[in-house]
């Protein structure tokens, strides 16, 4: 009794195996294609996020001669790494794997790392269905108006599933069929390495076809089950640069569609670009145009306008951000506003109601409560308290050419309009720059610095030169006469 409940212990296990070993060779890229991103994550992450939840004992991902890459991308995720070191189709990719699955019984979901938009719930299904009816092989296909490029599924009058045929090897008749394969399967493991060994590559693309595994298994008398979506786009295979782009049109749609739905207002939600990392909060407003990206946070009743990106930033509530805006890495206190064409980046954080105007660069700084920089200016590596007036055009000049330096201003501040302040230098508590002041040397608390040569006025000097000017074109005129 107890070694039958183990056994089918043993037989309900749940394995994954994600093949990402392709050449990509119609992706035409240098970089692997199952890295390239899809809102903010590489393709091949999305498939893996997918098995969350599933009970997946262990994942086994088939990587090709750019594997390394693929291996220190996915460094987070506890996956065991299989080598294809050739690339001999989709069969062949499984069939590196076949050591490691040898010893395994249960279930094994059998992915293609270029489609990123299947769900969770599939794959429970595919599991599901598998366990359910003890099959050997459950495969999900679905229905499209154009099948081009996916295999086709070949039924027989029974309307039972026989082959799977690919493009290149289909007759007309055959590239007629619109019931396609999604490319996700679920086996039982023992079922799938005995059809392995009698995979062969007499294809058109002299390739070791997964798809030849259904036919193998029908004809040894296995009991194959279908299912299909009634989502066609979970299935789409990115395999070149427009189908990327389809796909994240897709996937940008549901991504907007969830936000709206928790109560954020998107206008015009096809120009918005939110990644799947990002959260929003009820109340928030984002314009046309506006990208958000990585683990941007964005709080409750925020307003974006057009053509802001926000990449890892953080905005507490009711934070304004004006038009044409870049914020990275950064975060931004409760009512403050920011923009338009403001430029903030690397770790700085402005405090609540704070204003920071057109036109200001901010860079590696700390901004106090309701201090404003609402015009022309650039603040790096400084260290701003509340309450200060960083004046029109003031500039922390924080780098001497060799090293970057501090600059200190403290609560109360008031630094007058064009002014420099030369790093390292303190701003005391309470103290005044006189407009137009290279500040190179700290100024004490309450005091006023002024650093700017003292104006002269020339008593009617304008009038002068203008009578001397009238002389000069005279003699001029008379040398010509004359000549
Ligand atoms: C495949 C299916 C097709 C299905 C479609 C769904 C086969 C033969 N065809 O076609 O029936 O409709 O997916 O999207 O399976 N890979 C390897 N090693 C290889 C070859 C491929 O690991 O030697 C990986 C690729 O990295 C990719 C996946 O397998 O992630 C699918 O390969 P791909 O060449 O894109 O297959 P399709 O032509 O799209
Ligand atoms: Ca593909």
């Amino acid at each position: 009794m107890v070694a039958n409940k183990n056994q089918s212990l043993h037989r309900n296990k749940r394995y994954a195996l994600i093949l990402a070993a392709g050449q990509s060779i119609r992706f035409k890229s240098l970089k692997p294609k199952v890295l390239h991103p899809l809102c903010g994550k590489s393709l091949i992450c999305h498939v893996l996020d997918k098995l969350k939840g599933l009970n997946i004992e262990r994942t086994f991902v088939v990587i090709g001669p750019d594997g390394d890459e693929v291996k220190s991308a996915l460094g987070g995720y506890p996956v065991n790494f299989v080598s294809q070191s050739e690339q001999l189709g989709t069969g062949h990719a499984v069939m590196a794997a076949a050591p490691q699955l040898r010893d395994l019984r249960g279930s094994l979901l059998v992915l293609y790392a270029d489609t990123p938009l299947i769900r969770t719930q599939t794959l429970r299904r595919l599991l599901k269905t598998r366990e359910k009816h003890k099959a050997d092989q459950v495969l999900l296909t679905t229905d499209y108006e154009n099948p081009s490029g996916y295999g086709r599924i070949i039924r027989n009058e029974k309307g039972e599933a026989m082959d799977i045929v690919e493009e290149k090897d289909a007759s007309a008749e055959q590239k007629a069929i619109r019931e396609v394969n999604a490319g996700l399967n679920c086996f039982r493991i023992p079922s799938l390495l005995e059809a392995l060994s009698q995979l062969s590559p007499a294809n058109a693309a002299q390739e070791y076809y997964l798809t030849d595994i259904l036919r193998i298994l029908r004809n040894g008398g296995k009991k194959v089950v279908t299912i299909s979506t009634d989502l066609p786009n979970e299935a789409r295979g990115v395999n070149n640069r427009e189908e990327l782009s389809l796909v994240e049109i897709n996937l940008r749609a549901q991504i907007a569609r969830r936000w709206m739905l928790e109560g954020v207002t998107i206008l015009n939600p096809s120009s918005v670009y939110i990644d799947e990392s990002v959260e929003l909060s009820p109340d928030a407003i984002i314009y046309p145009g506006v990208l958000l990206e990585g683990k941007t946070k964005v709080g409750a009743g925020c307003v974006i306008h057009s053509f802001c990106h926000l990449k890892d930033t953080v905005l507490d509530q009711e934070v304004m951000v004006d038009q044409c805006s870049v914020i990275r890495n950064s975060s931004i206190g409760k009512n403050t506003r920011v923009g338009p064409f403001a430029h903030l980046r690397d770790n700085t954080v402005i405090g609540p109601e704070a204003r920071i105007g057109s036109f200001v660069e901010v860079k590696k700084s700390r901004i106090g409560k309701r201090t404003t920089a609402a015009h022309l200016s650039y603040l790096g590596d400084a260290e701003i308290g509340s309450q200060v007036n960083v004046g029109a055009g003031t500039i922390t000049c924080n780098y001497d050419g060799i090293r970057k330096h501090k600059t200190v201003i403290e609560d109360q501040v008031f630094i007058g309009s064009d002014s420099q302040l030369v790093a390292p230098v303190t701003l005391h508590q309470g103290s005044y720059v006189a407009a137009g002041s290279s500040i190179t040397e700290d100024v004490p608390e309450y005091a006023l610095g002024i650093a700017r040569a003292r104006q002269i006025n020339k008593e009617g000097w304008t009038r002068r030169r203008a009578g001397e000017q009238k002389k000069k074109e005279k003699r001029k005129k008379k040398e010509q006469q004359e000549s």
